[in-house]
C-alpha cells in the first residue's frame, strides 16, 4: 500500500520504517528541512537502538522516501497517518492539538481520490470527530474516512514494539477504512499481535486509559517505596511479591524517580481535562499527577538529607539524564526538576549520558557535560543513578575513582547495596 506519514519523529519515522519493512511504500514527511535532508542522508536525528540499519536499508531499496512536500505526499499515497505531536497546551493541562488540526487542513486541500486518514498521534476523544468536520468543508463524504490508530510503541524498544505489539487498535466508524486498516496490519496480526476494532472514539480513549493506568502503577509503586525506606522493608521484594499475582503483573512495578517521558506527563493531564469537558471528575488520575509531582520533591529533600543538609559547592554527578535509558529524548524527565533546583541551591553539577550532552541542560548554572563515566565521577562528592542504561549496571567504583570516597544514590536500585557498600562507599537507594 502507498503510505504517508505526517511528521517524522519518534512515532512516524519509526512506524514509517516499519511499515516500509513491511513491504508498503512509504513517504515520510516533516516540516523540519533539517531533519529530512539529515534523513535523505542516511543519517537518523533520534537514538533509537536498530532504527539506523532499517532507515538505510529501506531508503536505498526504495521503499522508503523523505519529504517536505505534505502536498504531493498525500496526493501519491492511499493512507495517510497523522504523527504530529500533542503537547500539553501553555497554560493549560489539555492537550494542544494545534499541529494536528493544521496537518487536516492541509490534507483537506489534497484529496484526489477515496483516502484514510488516521491518527497516530495521541489524541483526545472527539478529535476524529473534529477531524472528518475539517474535512467535509472541502471534500464529500464518500472521499475519506477519518480512523484513530493509537500507538503503543515504548522509545527504546520502539522497533520490537512495533514489530510484535501485544495489541493493535482500530477506531473506525466505517467498514471500507476498517477492512483496509486490518488488510495492512496483517502481516502483525499473522505472526500473533492481537487486533481491536472499537468505535473511533473508544479506540482515542483506550489510548489515554493504557497510559494513565501505566502511570498509576508507578506512583503506586514509588508511594509503597516511601513506606518500605521508613519501614526497613526492600521494596523489590513487594514488587516481586504483588507482581506474581497474574490479575496484577510485574510490570511497571519498579520503584525509581517521578515518570517523565513525552507521553505519561502530558497524556495523564490531557485525559483528566478531556474528561472535565464532559464533567467527570477523575480524581484518582488527578491524585496520580500530584503524586508524581511531589516525588520530585521527595527525592530532593532526600539529597538534602543525604548532604547534611549542604548542598552548596558540594559536586554532585548524574549518570543519565534522559527519562529512562535506550533513548535521547528528554521531554519531561525528572533530571529537568533535579538539576536546576540543585544548582540554584550552589551544586557543582556534572553529568554523563550515553546519548550526549543535552540542549535542555547547556543554560543552567555550573551544570556540565563531560564525555565518560570516570571523569564524572571521579572528584565528585555524590553520584547520583537518574537513568538505568546498561552501560552503568557493571561500574567498578573502586577502580574508577581510587582516591576519593563518594556517596552513591542509587535511583534505580541496580547495584547490590552490600557490594557498593564493601567497596567503602555509601550506599542509598529506593525503598530498601
Ligand atoms: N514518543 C513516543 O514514545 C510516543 C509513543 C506513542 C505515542 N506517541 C504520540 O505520537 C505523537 C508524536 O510523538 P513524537 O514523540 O513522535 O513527536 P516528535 O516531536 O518526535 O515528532 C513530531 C514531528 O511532527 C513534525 N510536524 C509538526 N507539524 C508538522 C506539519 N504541519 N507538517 C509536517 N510535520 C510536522 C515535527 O517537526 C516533528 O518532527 C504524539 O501525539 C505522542 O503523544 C508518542
Amino acid at each position: 500500500m502507498k503510505l504517508c506519514m505526517i511528521g517524522t519523529g519518534y512515532v512516524g519515522l519509526v512506524s514509517g520504517v516499519c511499515f516500509s519493512d513491511l513491504g508498503n511504500d512509504v513517504i515520510c514527511v516533516d516540516k523540519d528541512l533539517d531533519k529530512i535532508q539529515l534523513l535523505q542522508n542516511g543519517k537518523v536525528p533520534i537514538y533509537e537502538p536498530g532504527l539506523s540499519e532499517l532507515v538505510i536499508k529501506n531508503y536505498k531499496n526504495k521503499r522508503l522516501k523523505f519529504s517536505n512536500d505534505l502536498k504531493k505526499s498525500v496526493i501519491e499515497s492511499d493512507i495517510i497517518f497523522i504523527c504530529v505531536g500533542t503537547p500539553t497546551k501553555k497554560g493549560s493541562s489539555s492537550a494542544d492539538l494545534s499541529q494536528v488540526y493544521n496537518v487536516a487542513k492541509e490534507i483537506s486541500k489534497s484529496i484526489n481520490k477515496y483516502k484514510i486518514i488516521v491518527t497516530k498521534s495521541t489524541v483526545p476523544l472527539t478529535t476524529g470527530d473534529e477531524i472528518e468536520k475539517i474535512l467535509q468543508k472541502k471534500n464529500k463524504k464518500n472521499k475519506f474516512s477519518v480512523v484513530s490508530n493509537p500507538e503503543f510503541l515504548r522509545e527504546g524498544e520502539a522497533i520490537r514494539d512495533f514489530t510484535y505489539p501485544d495489541r493493535i487498535v482500530i477506531g473506525s466508524n466505517d467498514k471500507r477504512s476498517s477492512k483496509l486498516m486490518k488488510s495492512l496490519y496483517n502481516p502483525l496480526i499473522s505472526k500473533g499481535a492481537q487486533f481491536l476494532l472499537t468505535q473511533r472514539r473508544a479506540a482515542e480513549l483506550i489510548k489515554y486509559a493504557s497510559n494513565s493506568f501505566l502511570a498509576t502503577k508507578i506512583t503506586f509503586i514509588n508511594e509503597i517505596a516511601n513506606l518500605c525506606e521508613q519501614t526497613g522493608i526492600n521494596v523489590e521484594d513487594i514488587s516481586i511479591g504483588i507482581g506474581l499475582d497474574k490479575r496484577i503483573g510485574g510490570r511497571f512495578l519498579r520503584a525509581g524517580p517521578a515518570y517523565g517521558g513525552s507521553c505519561f506527563p502530558k497524556d495523564t493531564k490531557a485525559i483528566v481535562s478531556t474528561a472535565e469537558k464532559f464533567k467527570i471528575n477523575l480524581s484518582l488520575v488527578k491524585s496520580v499527577i500530584k503524586s508524581n509531582k511531589d516525588r520530585s520533591k521527595l527525592l530532593l529533600n532526600r539529597i538534602n538529607k543525604i548532604l547534611n543538609k549542604k548542598i552548596r559547592n558540594k559536586k554532585i554527578t548524574f549518570l543519565g539524564v534522559t527519562f529512562k535509558a535506550n533513548t535521547d529524548d528528554m521531554r519531561d524527565s525528572s533530571s529537568l526538576v533535579m538539576i536546576p533546583f540543585l544548582s540554584k541551591k550552589g551544586a557543582l553539577i556534572k553529568y554523563y549520558d550515553p546519548t550526549g550532552s543535552k540542549k535542555e541542560l547547556e543554560k543552567i548554572k555550573n551544570v556540565s557535560y563531560v564525555d565518560s563515566i570516570k571523569k564524572a565521577v571521579e572528584s565528585s562528592d555524590l553520584v547520583i543513578l537518574h537513568t538505568e542504561w546498561n552501560d552503568f549496571k557493571s561500574i567498578n567504583f573502586k577502580s574508577l575513582s581510587k582516591r576519593k570516597k563518594f556517596i552513591i544514590y542509587d535511583m534505580r536500585n541496580i547495584y547490590s547495596p552490600n557490594k557498593i557498600k564493601n567497596q567503602g562507599f555509601k550506599y542509598f537507594s529506593i525503598g530498601r
